[in-house]
């Protein structure tokens, strides 16, 4: 859709190869410039994240299966985006992707 209402100009980017991504894992990519982190909890379904930390902005890793922030040590669930461990007090914000084979697309 054209219509805006929470695409971005990255939208149709690239993101990563479905491959590249383990089955219950998480990698770091990046969308429209933006670091994003991207999880397929069940083969097929990847869900995307912005890796820009809630609490004071650093950037988020990925760390023993979690999304871990170097700062403060935040963690934050790599299904859902939701804190585990603060001191972030909110989720990181989900980025809309796409599957369209083996390319993971943002949407
Ligand atoms: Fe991430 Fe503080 S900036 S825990």
């Amino acid at each position: 859709s054209d219509s805006g209402g929470g695409t971005t100009d990255a939208a149709g980017e690239e993101v990563a190869a479905l491959s590249d991504i383990p089955v219950g894992g998480s990698i770091g990519a990046t969308i429209g410039g933006a670091p994003v982190l991207l999880s397929q909890p069940t083969e097929g379904d990847v869900v995307a994240f912005s890796a820009i930390c809630t609490h004071q902005g650093c950037q988020v890793g990925v760390e023993g299966g979690a999304f871990v922030c170097p700062c403060h040590g935040s963690v934050f669930d790599a299904a859902t985006g939701a804190v585990e461990q603060g001191p972030a007090l909110d989720p990181l914000p989900s980025v809309a992707v796409m599957v369209d084979g083996d390319r993971v697309i943002a949407g």
